[in-house]
C-alpha cells in the first residue's frame, strides 16, 4: 500500500481533509505480519522453537511447535523469524495459511513446485504409489471417515525428504491455524504424524493461531489431539523494561530521530508491551512533526506523544481490540463487561447479575481463561482482563462497534431515493 492509501485504510474515523504526514523514514511497522524493524523479547520464544522443532536428533518427539497468541502479539513476525532460522540451519520450508482449501493447495502446488526444484530434470514418481499415471494436476483432499490422511500429501513429503537426504529437513510453518477447517486440519495432522511417527522423517512443524476456538477445535479425540499435544508457546503483551527497549533501539536503527528518555517510558507506558501497539505508537509519534521541518523536529517530544495518544488508542480499538471481541458473544460478553465494569465482582454476584446459577460461571471463567482474556488473581472468584485496554474499551464503549453500524445507517439514508 502507497503512504496515503495506508492511511486512509488505517485511520477510517479521521475526520475529512485529515491527512497523515508520513516521512518515508519512519522506522515503525504498525501492520500486520510487517517485519518489526526491531524484534523485541522473544528469545525464549525463538530458543522453545529451535529446541523442539529445529531438532532433527531428535526422534521421540513430534517436533511440533504451535506459537497461541492475540491478534497483534507477533504471531506471523514469529513465523517470520522461524522460516528464517530453519533456512539458515538448512531446512526446507513450506509456508501456508490455514484458510480453506491449504492442503488442496499444498497438495496440488506447493509440494509438487518444492519436489520439481529439488529434483530438477526428474520426473515426479510419487504418481506411482497414487496408483499410476501422471501426476494428476490435482489430487483431492480425502476427509472420509476412516481415512482422514490427505492423499497424495504423505507421498510428496516423503519424496521430498528422500530428495534432501539425512541431514536436512521439511519444516511446515502454518499460520493463523484458528481460520482451518476442523475436517482439513485433521487430514494435515494424521498426514504429519504419521510421516514424523510410523514413518520417522525429518519433518516439523510450527503453527500459530488466535486463542479463540483454536483450543476447542484441538479439544476431542483423533489426530487433532495429537496437534494438541504440540509444544504450546503462549505469547502476549512484552514487559516495562523491554518495551522501552524496543523503542529506543528502533528509533536508534533509524538514526534519523530522537527520543530522551521520559519520552521512551511514556511511549512504552502508553503501548503496554502490546507488540501492535508499540508499532502504532511509535509509528505516529515519529510522524507528528517532520524531521527539519521546524525546530527540534528531529526530536520526539513528550508533547508529541501526548498528541498522537488517542489516535494510536482508536487504532488499538479498530484494529485489535473490536477483533477480539467479535468472537466473544452471548453471556461470555455480558460477563466480561460486567467484569469491566467491576474488577472485584465476585462469583455469586456475577452469577445473580446473569441470573444463571454460580456453577456456570466457573464454566464461563474457564472460557475466557482458555481464550487468553482473564487470568486468575490470588484472591478466590476474582479474575483479571489481560488484555491492555479491552477493560476500559468495554466498561465505557460497549456499544462502539454498534455504533458503526449506525454509521452505516446514516451513510445509507444519505441518499435520495430513486
Ligand atoms: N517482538 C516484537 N517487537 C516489536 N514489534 C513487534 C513484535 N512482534 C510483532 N510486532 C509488531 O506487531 C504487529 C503485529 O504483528 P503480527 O506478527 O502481525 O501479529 P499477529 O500475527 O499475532 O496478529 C506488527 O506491526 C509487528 O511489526
Ligand atoms: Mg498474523
Amino acid at each position: 500500500l502507497s503512504l496515503p492509501e495506508y492511511g486512509l485504510y488505517r485511520y477510517p474515523h479521521l475526520s475529512e481533509g485529515a491527512c497523515l504526514i508520513a516521512t518515508p523514514d519512519n522506522p515503525f511497522s504498525p501492520n500486520f505480519g510487517a517485519e518489526p524493524l526491531f524484534l523485541a523479547g522473544r528469545a525464549d520464544v525463538l530458543d522453545a522453537v529451535q529446541r523442539v522443532s529445529l531438532n532433527l536428533a531428535r526422534r521421540d518427539y513430534s517436533r511440533a511447535t504451535i506459537i497461541v497468541g492475540q491478534r497483534g502479539t507477533g504471531k506471523t513476525v514469529l513465523l517470520n523469524q522461524t522460516e528464517e532460522l530453519a533456512e539458515q540451519q538448512g531446512w526446507v520450508v513450506v509456508r501456508c495459511t490455514a484458510s480453506r482449501g491449504f492442503l488442496q493447495r499444498l497438495v496440488s502446488t506447493q509440494l509438487p513446485n518444492l519436489l520439481a526444484e529439488l529434483r530438477p530434470g526428474r520426473p515426479i514418481t510419487t504418481s506411482a504409489t497414487l496408483g499410476g499415471g501422471p501426476v494428476p494436476g490435482s489430487i483431492t483432499v480425502t476427509s472420509a471417515p476412516g481415512h482422514p490422511v490427505a492423499r497424495g500429501f504423505v507421498e510428496y513429503v516423503a519424496e521430498i525428504c528422500d530428495a534432501l537426504g539425512p541431514r536436512r529437513g521439511l519444516l511446515f510453518a502454518v499460520d493463523e491455524v484458528n481460520s482451518a477447517s476442523r475436517a482439513e486440519l485433521e487430514s494435515f495432522a494424521g498426514g504429519y504424524q504419521q510421516l514424523v511417527g510410523r514413518e520417522g522423517r525429518n519433518v516439523a512443524l510450527v503453527m500459530c493461531g488466535a486463542h479463540s476456538a483454536l483450543r476447542r477445535m484441538l479439544a476431542g479425540p483423533s489426530a487433532m489431539s495429537f496437534l494438541a499435544r504440540a509444544q504450546q508457546i503462549a505469547i502476549g503483551i512484552l514487559t516495562y523494561p523491554v518495551t522501552i527497549e524496543a523503542f529506543r533501539r528502533t528509533i536508534q536503527a533509524r538514526g534519523t530521530k530522537t527520543a530522551a528518555q521520559p519520552v521512551l517510558e511514556l511511549m512504552a507506558a502508553i503501548s503496554k508491551g502490546y507488540p501492535y501497539l508499540i508499532q502504532e505508537v511509535g509509528y505516529l509519534a515519529w510522524d507528528h512533526r517532520p524531521a527539519g521541518d521546524e525546530p527540534g523536529g528531529d526530536e520526539i517530544t513528550l508533547d508529541d506523544v501526548r498528541a498522537i495518544a488517542p489516535r494510536a488508542l482508536a487504532a488499538m480499538r479498530d484494529a485489535v481490540l473490536g477483533v477480539i471481541l467479535r468472537d466473544v458473544r452471548g453471556r461470555y460478553r455480558a460477563a466480561l463487561t460486567l467484569i469491566a465494569q467491576h474488577p472485584e465482582i465476585r462469583t455469586a454476584e456475577l452469577a445473580a447479575r446473569l441470573s444463571i446459577p454460580t456453577t456456570s460461571v466457573g464454566d464461563i471463567h474457564l472460557r475466557l481463561i482458555d481464550g487468553g482474556l482473564l487470568a486468575r488473581t490470588a484472591e478466590r472468584g476474582v479474575v483479571r482482563i489481560t488484555i491492555p485496554y479491552l477493560a476500559d474499551f468495554l466498561a465505557t464503549d460497549d456499544s462502539a462497534l454498534a455504533r458503526g453500524d449506525d454509521e452505516q445507517v446514516r451513510a445509507l439514508d444519505s441518499f435520495p431515493e430513486v
